[in-house]
């Protein structure tokens, strides 16, 4: 087995030729194909098939009846594998199959060359999660991971209105109804790993501290979830997270030394509180912010670091990061107490 700097030597050494060949053409109309068209890659195809200088050359879903349907309505090819997709020759790849299988495909795009974006969470594991990053190291392409939040509107109002302040510290609300068809995930891989990556981008820092509390009251796992962090900058960030809640509530409350910041993800209002004063009173105003679809960024941010050859806005490491941090939560409490039922006092 290569040690560590024989690895880094050896990775090194074939770089430059790796880079080269993914520097090789420039992709001024990129071809595209989306693998699993369920309900968030249906989205990632209508986005993509009204974008200039893309072509959506396919969709890989092995539900026949999904795939004609949409192919038909966006006018491109339906197949049955990736495998057949990426021999349609395309030079990028939207892959948002259930998560447990992007590992695999995700490895064979790289491995064909094809540009990635993976849907969050990027894997299953950590482990799994690296070797797709290191994959398109090795291989040169561009791999992003869809955390598509970092491109609402408000959260990047919110993220502006951040630049050069001291936080100190964050709290997230992201609460709703069961969804209609329960994946084998619970909230934290489900919802609360957009908040971490959330931490993440707004404070620049990485999670060091993590105290979970978890509970499952009707579904197999943890439906309920609090979770506490301590960044190594030292800002501590809170997730509430649930499906117990009858109407969805989307909302980050960001305290810094000089402002007090409320941000509404579905309503896309953004407040901030400054000016605060020794009486108590202090000011309030709107912050301006956009109306752009964010999947729509997303993608266009996708498809400009495969053209610039650039960063893409959420690597692949950040991915991997944040699932850690999830995992951690999973794992701090060994699995998910079951809610004992409420004890009766007998009268
Ligand atoms: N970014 C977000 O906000 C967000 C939201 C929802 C889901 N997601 C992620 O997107 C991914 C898909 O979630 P979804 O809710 O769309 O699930 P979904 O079940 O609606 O869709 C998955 C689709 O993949 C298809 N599929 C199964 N095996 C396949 C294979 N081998 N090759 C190609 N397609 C295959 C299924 O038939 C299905 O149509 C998951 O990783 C999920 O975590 C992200």
């Amino acid at each position: 087995m290569l040690g560590k700097t024989e690895l880094v030597r050896g990775l090194n050494s074939i770089m430059p030729a790796v880079a080269q060949r993914g520097n090789a053409r420039k992709l001024d109309h990129v071809r595209v194909g989306v693998i699993g068209v369920g309900v968030m890659g249906a989205n990632h195809a209508r986005v993509l098939a009204e974008l200039p200088n893309v072509e959506l050359v396919g969709l890989a879903e092995p539900d026949r009846g999904q795939a004609l349907r949409i192919a038909k309505a966006l006018g491109c090819q339906a197949v049955a594998d990736h495998k057949t997709l990426i021999g349609l020759g395309i030079d990028a790849a939207v892959i948002a199959a259930p998560t447990h299988l992007h590992h695999a495909i995700a490895l064979d795009c790289i491995a064909a060359g094809i540009h990635a974006l993976v849907e969050k969470p990027i894997a299953t594991s950590v482990d799994e999660g690296r070797a797709i990053v290191a994959a398109a190291r090795h291989a040169g392409v561009t791999l992003m991971v869809g955390h598509v939040e970092r491109f609402n509107p408000s959260v990047q109002a919110l993220k502006q209105a951040l630049e050069g302040e001291d936080i100190l510290s964050i709290a997230i609300t992201r609460v709703g109804p069961f969804p209609p068809r329960m994946s084998n995930v619970g909230v934290v891989i489900d919802l609360a790993v957009h908040d971490i990556d959330l931490i993440r981008w707004f404070t620049g820092s990485d999670i060091v501290e993590v105290q979970p509390q978890l509970s499952n009251v009707r579904a197999e796992r943890e439906d309920i979830a609090l979770l506490q962090f301590r960044t190594a900058s030292g800002v501590l960030a809170h997730i509430n997270t649930n499906w117990l809640t009858p109407f969805k509530a989307r909302t980050v409350h960001v305290a810094t030394r000089d402002k007090y910041i409320i941000a509404d993800l579905l309503t896309r209002q953004v407040t901030e509180c400054f000016g605060f004063q020794e009486d108590g009173s202090y000011s309030m105003r709107h912050l301006s912010v956009g109306h752009a679809e964010p999947l729509r960024s997303e993608l266009v941010a996708f498809l400009d670091a495969i053209r610039k050859d650039g960063a893409a806005a959420v690597s692949g490491e950040e991915g991997v990061a944040s699932l850690e941090i999830a995992i951690r939560c999973l794992n701090g409490t060994h699995a998910a107490a079951a809610r004992k039922p409420v004890r009766r006092v007998a009268g």
